[in-house]
């Protein structure tokens, strides 16, 4: 996984460690997002004399067409990956927007909670035709007789193997980390 570009939307939040993954092996990746949030081996401002791997983006996912003006300067190039948490309703105009900034056929890895993806309402469609997609469903896991949200570790672990099934070109599929809320009655 090296030389290549990645575009990760929510990528300061519990997919922090997805995005230092991506940096570690070599990606350059981009992050936009409201707030800046350290990355290690972030340089947000560009002048780290060639370890220039991550880059923050100032972005809202409100003013999509901003965020995709600001992302393509730093991608500097098309994107070879898109890694997207993107809550329900502005989902589908963040993806649209970002869409032309992604090389043709990149894979996209989205991530849905269980609030948009679960057994009765089923995963959303994958917005972007034409880019592999493989989805990736957020769930709890079961522990001493009680369940708990996962560890940002292991979202982004399991996001992760989502990004590996991407880049060896696995048909798309929706993958659970974790186990759906059980309905207590
Ligand atoms: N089943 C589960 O285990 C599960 C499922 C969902 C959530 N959770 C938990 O719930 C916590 C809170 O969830 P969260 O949705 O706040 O996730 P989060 O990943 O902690 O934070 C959201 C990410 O999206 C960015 N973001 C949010 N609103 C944005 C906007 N309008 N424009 C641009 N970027 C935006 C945030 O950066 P900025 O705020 O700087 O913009 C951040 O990078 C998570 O940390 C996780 O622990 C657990």
């Amino acid at each position: 996984m090296t030389g290549k570009r990645a575009l990760v939307l929510g990528g300061t939040g519990m997919l922090a460690g997805c995005a230092e993954a991506l940096v570690a092996d070599g990606w350059h990746v981009v992050l936009p997002s409201r707030r800046y949030a350290p990355i290690p081996a972030v340089d947000h401002n560009g002048t780290g004399n060639g370890h220039r791997k991550a880059l923050w983006v100032q972005a809202s996912w409100s003013e999509p067409k901003a965020l995709a003006a600001g992302a393509a300067r730093a991608l500097g190039g098309p994107a070879d990956l898109l890694v997207a948490w993107v809550h329900g309703t502005e989902r589908v105009s963040v993806l649209r927007a970002v869409a032309p900034l992604l090389a043709a056929g990149a894979p996209v890895v989205e991530v849905h909670g269980s609030a948009s993806a679960n057994p009765v309402g089923g995963c959303p469609e994958p917005v972007l035709a034409g880019h592999p997609t493989q989805q990736i469903v957020l769930g709890f896991l079961r522990h001493a007789g009680r369940t708990r949200w996962l560890t940002h570790q292991e979202i982004s672990t399991g996001v992760l193997d989502g990004v590996r099934r991407a880049l060896a070109g696995k048909p798309p599929a929706v993958h659970q980390v974790g186990e759906f809320r059980p309905v207590h009655r």
